[in-house]
Parts: structure tokens; C-alpha cells; sequence
């Protein structure tokens, strides 16, 4: 099984580029399928929770092109089924998407439920709670989540939680319900804008995005759209940390910097330099790091996404920071793993307190899911030694050619399949 292969110790240097916005592509190319008209989508990321979502479209009929690497154009005029139960879909949490999407068109979806990362019980009940208020009779059987409705009838929907997908899959279905929707206490995520924004291209009627409070006046259909996904926030944040993590210097390119400001606002507190210009941000990490406080929050508080990255940094500062966990219940499970790096860290349920050490030694270790597997891939670039990291399918799921891009910034990395891959590869890092 493919691991990466790691040499700690060199600072990151150089310049990284980043990619299209995972969570914004996945909603937005389900989306896609909501007119019969041909659509064009660029700045795709090509990573395995979009590439699995493209292939179970395919798998219904939706016609796909693909120009290189980060473009697809799509047409789902000719849809065979809205039932939906392809084994890879369980995969990703995104399955759902698709439920919005083919309930807002077809009045009806069929769609196995979401697998995803285990970062703790991840409901539906919003999902459901705003489809059924829209008209749909939901219910969950065999593993399946089915939703149909006669007419989809606009609705006031109050969300009980601050839910990015229960807002983005309501915002679908309400686009082709008649009548208007209000969505009050909505998440203000960029990639909520940027589904709002690409919908909005398509002909659909929707105001108030990135506020709590969303408006969809319902239209009958959607026409085709030219639409380019927003950067990515959190593999722009991973790369920014990278380099306060390696004490490194490192210009992240293509990013928008407004939707980066809590994660700024953190590297400027723990003592880094960050200099920001119109679409790059330059991390410098000369000092020594110092502690601090933070609470994950829905944005613009500081991502839950980020939560590993910050604390693998926090772990390496001088005193005590505590890390507040508020989304996830169970987001932690890699602090074991930072432990066996000579992290001095203390979890108590949703709280880890942890006190600085001077550096991380190599050991084997396995990502337990995609950010918290990035998060430690930047641990064994900072500690002394060699490391190997595990199950580096779940890194693959959200960020494109992590080690290739690591590898520019100078980093030694692999990724290696036997013990004599990792033999070499310490012969040619010795
Ligand atoms: C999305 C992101 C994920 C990110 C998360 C929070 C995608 C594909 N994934 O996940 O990377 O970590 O936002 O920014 O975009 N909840 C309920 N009932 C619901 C829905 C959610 O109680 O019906 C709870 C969840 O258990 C969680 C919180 O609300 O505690 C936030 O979840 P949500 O914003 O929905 O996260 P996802 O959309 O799953």
C-alpha cells in the first residue's frame, strides 16, 4: 500500500500555487445537473472526492467532457434514473449534493447516504428538516436517502445548526421550488457564496449568500453557464501553515486573501510574518513560535478544517495554547499520533491543551482522515528524521499532488509502496 516517505527537517521555501476549492467544486458540479442545457466548469480540482462525484454522475447519464485536468463540460439533458447507489459514492460525504440537485430538477432523488471522513456523527436532520418544508416526503431506508415531492413549494427555514451542506442542498432544491425561500441562520462559507454565485449564473434567483440570511425566488429552469471555481481556503491555510510549521518562507499564489483572515489573524498572533498582496500571501516563520487560544467556528470564525494544522504548529511554541474544538465532536484522533512524535498535547473531549516542545521526532505513523492526515504529513516535515505516513488515500481525497507541491517547496517526500521503496529512498535523502 502507498505511504509517503519523509525526511523532516528542511524549511519549506519557494512558491506554491493553489487549486480550485474542493468543497465549492463538489457542490457546483452537482449543481450542474440541474439544467439541460451544456455547462462549463473550471478550476476543478483533480482529487478523488471530485473525480468520484463526476464518475457516479456519469454512471446516470450525464454527458461529461473532459479538456485537461481541471475543466469538464457537462450536459445532463439526457439523465437515465435520480437513483443514485454506486458503492464509491459512500465515500464521499458530497453524495448528498446530489440529493438537492436531482429533488430541485426532478422532484425526486434516490442517493446512498454519505460516508466521508470520521470526525464524529455528522447528521442530516437539517438536510431533511429544510427538503420537507420545501414539500418532499424524505426518509432513509436500506442505507439510501430518498426524497420526492409533488410540486416543491418555497418555504421560511429556520436551521437549528450552522450546517454548510444542509445549507448548500436546501439552496439547491428551493432554486427550482415555486415561490420564495428564506434560509435564516445560514453558514457564510465562500464555497455557500461561490454554489450561490454559479446558480445565480444559471439563471436562478438567490441574494443574500455569505450573509445568515439567504433568499431564493424559485424559477422554472436553469440555462447553461461558463463558471470558474473559487481557490482553495484550506489547502491555501495548509501551505501557509506549512511554513510556520518548517519555520520556512513560503508565497502561496492564487488565493483570495479575504477569505484567508482568520487563518492570518492566527500565524500573525503565534509570532510569523505575513505579508499579503492581491492574490498571494507570502508566510514568514523566523522567530521562535509562541502560544496561543483558538475555537473552531463556522466562518468567518477559524475553519474546523484547519484544526490539525493549527495545533501541529502550537505543539512546536513556546507555553501552553488550548485548542477548542466546536464543530466535530471527535476531531482529535491524530493527537495520538503527534504524541508518539514527542507532542506534549492533552485532549479532554473537545478541548486539547497543549504545552510547546522544541521539536517532533520521525516516527511511522497513519493519517485517521484527510486535513488531520495533511496536518501530520507537516509534522514529519518539521520533526528530526525519518517518518512514514499511512492510509495517504484520505490526503488524496482533498489536496492535488500534496507531495509533488510539497517536493517544490524543497520538502523530502515520497510516496514509497515496499520497505525497499523506503530503503532508496533514505539512500538518496541520507
Ligand atoms: C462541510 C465540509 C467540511 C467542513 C464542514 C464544516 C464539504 C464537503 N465538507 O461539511 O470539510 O469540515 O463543512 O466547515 O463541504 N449538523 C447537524 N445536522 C445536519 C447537518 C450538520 O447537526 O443536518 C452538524 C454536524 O454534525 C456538525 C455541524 O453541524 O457538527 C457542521 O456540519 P456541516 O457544516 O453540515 O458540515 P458538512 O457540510 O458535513
Amino acid at each position: 500500500m502507498e505511504q509517503y516517505a519523509i525526511k523532516g527537517g528542511n524549511p519549506l521555501v519557494g512558491e506554491v500555487e493553489i487549486g480550485g476549492a474542493k468543497n465549492a467544486a463538489l457542490p457546483i458540479l452537482a449543481a450542474s445537473l440541474m439544467t439541460d442545457e451544456t455547462v462549463h466548469i473550471e478550476n476543478i480540482p483533480d482529487v478523488r472526492d471530485t473525480n468520484v462525484l463526476l464518475s457516479a454522475m456519469q454512471d446516470i447519464g450525464v454527458m461529461m467532457k473532459r479538456a485537461g485536468r481541471h475543466q469538464a463540460t457537462i450536459n445532463a439533458a439526457n439523465i437515465t434514473t435520480t437513483t443514485v447507489v454506486s458503492d464509491k459514492l459512500k465515500k464521499i460525504r458530497a453524495s448528498y449534493y446530489l440529493v438537492g440537485a436531482l429533488l430541485g430538477k426532478y422532484k425526486e432523488a434516490d442517493v446512498v447516504l454519505p460516508g466521508g471522513c470520521d470526525i464524529g456523527s455528522r447528521a442530516i436532520d437539517q438536510h431533511i428538516k429544510g427538503f420537507e418544508a420545501l414539500g418532499a416526503k424524505v426518509s432513509i431506508e436500506f442505507g439510501r436517502i430518498r426524497a420526492k415531492a409533488e410540486h416543491l413549494v418555497g418555504s421560511h427555514i429556520y436551521m437549528d445548526v450552522v450546517s454548510v451542506g444542509a445549507t448548500i442542498n436546501v439552496m439547491m432544491a428551493a432554486t427550482l421550488a415555486e415561490g420564495k425561500t428564506i434560509i435564516e441562520n445560514a453558514a457564510k462559507e465562500p464555497h455557500v457564496v461561490d454554489l450561490a454565485n454559479f446558480l445565480n449564473s444559471m439563471g436562478a434567483n438567490i441574494r443574500g449568500a455569505g450573509t445568515d440570511v439567504i433568499r431564493i425566488r424559485g424559477v422554472q429552469k436553469l440555462h447553461g453557464s461558463e463558471y470558474m471555481i473559487i481557490p482553495d481556503q484550506i489547502e491555501a491555510g495548509t501551505f501557509m501553515f506549512a511554513a510556520a510549521i518548517t519555520k520556512g518562507d513560503v508565497t502561496v499564489k492564487n488565493v483570495i486573501t479575504k477569505h484567508l483572515e482568520s487563518i492570518t489573524s492566527k500565524l500573525l498572533e503565534i509570532g510569523c510574518e505575513v505579508k499579503e498582496e492581491d492574490d498571494c500571501v507570502r508566510v514568514v516563520a523566523s522567530k521562535p513560535l509562541r502560544h496561543t487560544q483558538v475555537k473552531t467556528l463556522p466562518y468567518p470564525g477559524f475553519p474546523t478544517d484547519m484544526q490539525p494544522q493549527i495545533t501541529v504548529a502550537l505543539a512546536l511554541s513556546q507555553g501552553t495554547s488550548i485548542v477548542t474544538e466546536s464543530i466535530f465532536e471527535n476531531r482529535f484522533k491524530y493527537v495520538d499520533e503527534l504524541i508518539r512524535m514527542g507532542a506534549n498535547i492533552k485532549v479532554e473531549g473537545n478541548v486539547a491543551v497543549i504545552n510547546g516542545m522544541k521539536k517532533y521526532t520521525g516516527a511511522s505513523i497513519s493519517a485517521p482522515d484527510l486535513r488531520a492526515g495533511a496536518a501530520l504529513v507537516l509534522a514529519a516535515l518539521a520533526a528530526e528524521g525519518y517518518s512514514t505516513v499511512d492510509d495517504i488515500r484520505y490526503i488524496e481525497r482533498g489536496y492535488e499532488d500534496f507531495h509533488l507541491k510539497l517536493q517544490a517547496l524543497g520538502a523530502q517526500i515520497d510516496i514509497i509502496e515496499t520497505e525497499r521503496d523506503f530503503q532508496k529512498f533514505k539512500l538518496k535523502t541520507g
